[in-house]
């Protein structure tokens, strides 16, 4: 073997090497997963909807009692007798929080801003709206740290509601 052959046959080998040890990173089995989104976490579209449905019944629920918070914004949209109203309503929380959790939903309803002009929403009730999220949350079975990493979302919205 000359000298040509000898670098070739180093080079050669070490090319071979290289490749297998290559191919072994691009191994799908040695590739950790991506870890699920929160939108999977939730349940994808069937537990999320779960969510905004018990939510809705707990805004519901709370404008009928005696102290009642959530009433002076909500009654247009309950009096309304509008149940198509109510139902877009529904659509767009789901798909709202489908798009902010990783979801491939499309959330195509008005800016936070826009959706509570004129609202005067206060704090108070910000976090009375909080508070029938997080117990609707709690009676799907919804784990902790899901439940944080959402409510997180939701509150980084407030200021986009509360004031308006
Ligand atoms: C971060 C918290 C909130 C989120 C993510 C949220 C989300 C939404 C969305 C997606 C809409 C529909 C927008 C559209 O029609 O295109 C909406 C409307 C509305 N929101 Fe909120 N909202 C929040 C806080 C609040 C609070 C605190 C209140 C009252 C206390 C409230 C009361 C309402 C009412 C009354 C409507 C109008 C429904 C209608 O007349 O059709 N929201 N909100």
């Amino acid at each position: 073997m000359n000298t040509f052959t000898f670098i070739l046959t180093v080079l050669l080998s070490s090319n071979i090497l290289l490749n297998a040890a290559c191919s072994k990173i691009n191994d799908p089995a040695l590739t950790p997963a991506p870890a699920p989104t929160l939108y999977a976490r939730l349940g994808s579209v069937g537990g999320v909807s779960k969510v905004v449905d018990s939510f809705l019944a707990n805004v519901i629920a709370e404008t009928q009692t005696s102290n009642t918070s959530l009433k002076r914004t909500f009654d247009p949209l309950l009096s309304s007798g509008n149940a198509q109203r109510v139902t877009l309503l529904r659509d767009n929380l789901i798909d709202q929080i489908g798009q902010a959790t990783g979801g491939a939903l499309v959330y195509k309803g008005l800016t936070m801003t826009a959706a509570h002009k004129g609202m005067a929403t206060t704090t108070q009730e910000f976090g009375v709206f909080g508070v029938a999220f997080t117990k609707a949350l709690t009676d799907n079975g919804v784990k902790d740290p899901e439940k944080t990493e959402l409510l997180t979302i939701i509150t980084t919205l407030q200021s986009q509601v509360v004031g308006q």
